[in-house]
């Protein structure tokens, strides 16, 4: 497995994840990897092949054929660029039916394995610290209340807090309760809660969290 730096941010919907994931490996001058975006991506597809999510043989040949690349912050699916698109809640509801799919997972793993091996990273996802880099040294696990989550999502897609609260607890439900890699904090990582931070001390708590696991934060080959 991969001997770069790997930096595995795990949480909820709504935890922080991606604003922390991103400023700190902007700090660091790590890749930033979006992990839920594979998956978004995957689903956006079936979405528009009028694909059966239920159809696991074919969910698992998208996952493979599918050519995902996440150039800085953007994510690109078959040479287009998605990054607005998977954002629709319609695909939310379909990346988390479809992550719960062995076989999808097992695809997107291996894709993120590769990645993460290409160079010092952050990942971000569900099961970064627990399967797909378990020897990670840095774990952290962002979480935070569920009214304050609903909160955030809201003002990022400009909705209803209530409507983004119910669907937010539909996913973690599933994210949670599935038999193949679930959303849990691995025994090693840190537990932070974000719910009275601002982006910025969230940031300083999980680089002085690297510092501390590592000698000086920069220690990455
Ligand atoms: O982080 P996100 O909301 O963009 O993730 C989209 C979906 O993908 C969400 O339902 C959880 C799932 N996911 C996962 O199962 N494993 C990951 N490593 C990342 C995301």
């Amino acid at each position: 497995m991969s001997k770069s730096l790997i930096i595995a941010i795990d949480g909820p919907g709504g935890s922080g994840k991606s604003t922390v994931a991103r400023s700190v490996a902007r700090r660091l001058g790590f890749t930033y990897i979006d992990s839920g975006a594979m998956y978004r991506a995957v689903a956006l597809w079936a979405l528009r092949l009028g694909m059966d999510l239920d159809d696991l043989h074919r969910l698992e040949q998208l996952a493979r054929e599918a050519h995902i690349e996440l150039p800085g912050d953007r994510v690109v699916l078959n040479g287009e660029d998605v990054t607005a698109q998977i954002r629709d809640p319609q695909v939310s509801e379909a990346a988390s039916r479809v992550a719960a799919q062995p076989a999808v997972r097992r695809a997107l793993r291996e894709e993120q394995r590769r990645i993460g091996a290409a160079g010092p990273s952050v990942m971000e996802g569900r099961d970064i610290g627990t399967v797909v880099f378990p020897d990670a040294q840095v774990k952290i696990f962002l979480d935070a209340q569920p009214e304050q989550r609903a909160r955030r999502r809201a003002s990022e897609l400009g909705a209803p807090v209530d409507d983004v609260a119910r669907d937010l607890e539909t996913r973690d439900q599933r994210d949670r309760n599935r038999a193949e890699a679930p959303l849990t904090q691995a025994p090693d990582a840190e537990y932070l809660d974000t719910t009275h931070l601002t982006p910025a001390q969230a940031e300083e708590a999980v680089l002085k969290l690297v510092r501390e696991r590592t000698s000086n934060g920069k220690d990455h080959k």
